[in-house]
């Protein structure tokens, strides 16, 4: 019986593995690719400004930090903060948002303190 059965075992498992195959081997969908940021104002009010205009992260504005540190940390993370990969921010978009925060200025209220 076992001996019998056993070709027909044996192909559904190379069926199966066949059809499962072209699914698992298929490329999953770019969510993230190169380019994705309209603009390096989007890529900072959607990813960075959600820590470090919230307190989670130190403040960057008015600090006038060198563009390539910013570009070091963003690529390598640093303690806390995640890293983040060319496929969460392209080259373009991150040296704009390195400029972009080194440039920037504090708001005046919270430069009171
Ligand atoms: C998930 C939260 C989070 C996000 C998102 C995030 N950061 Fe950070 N970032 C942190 C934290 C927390 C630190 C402080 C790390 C430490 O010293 O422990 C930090 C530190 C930094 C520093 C170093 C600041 C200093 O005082 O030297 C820079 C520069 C920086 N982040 C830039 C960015 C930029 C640019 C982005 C967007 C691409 C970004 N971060 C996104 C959490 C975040």
């Amino acid at each position: 019986m076992i001996v019998r059965t056993f070709p027909l075992v044996a192909a559904s498992v190379v069926l199966a593995a066949a059809l499962a195959l072209p699914v698992g081997a298929a490329p999953t969908p770019a969510a993230t690719p190169a380019g994705q940021w309209k603009s390096p104002q989007e890529a900072w009010e959607k990813t960075c400004s959600r820590c470090h205009l919230t307190g989670v992260g130190p403040e960057l504005r008015g600090r006038a930090l060198p563009p390539e540190y910013i570009q070091q940390v963003v690529r390598n993370g640093m303690l806390a903060m995640p890293a983040f990969p060319h496929s969460a921010i392209d080259d373009a978009t991150l040296n704009g948002v390195a400029r972009l925060v080194s440039t920037s200025k504090m708001p005046k209220p919270a430069a009171k303190r």
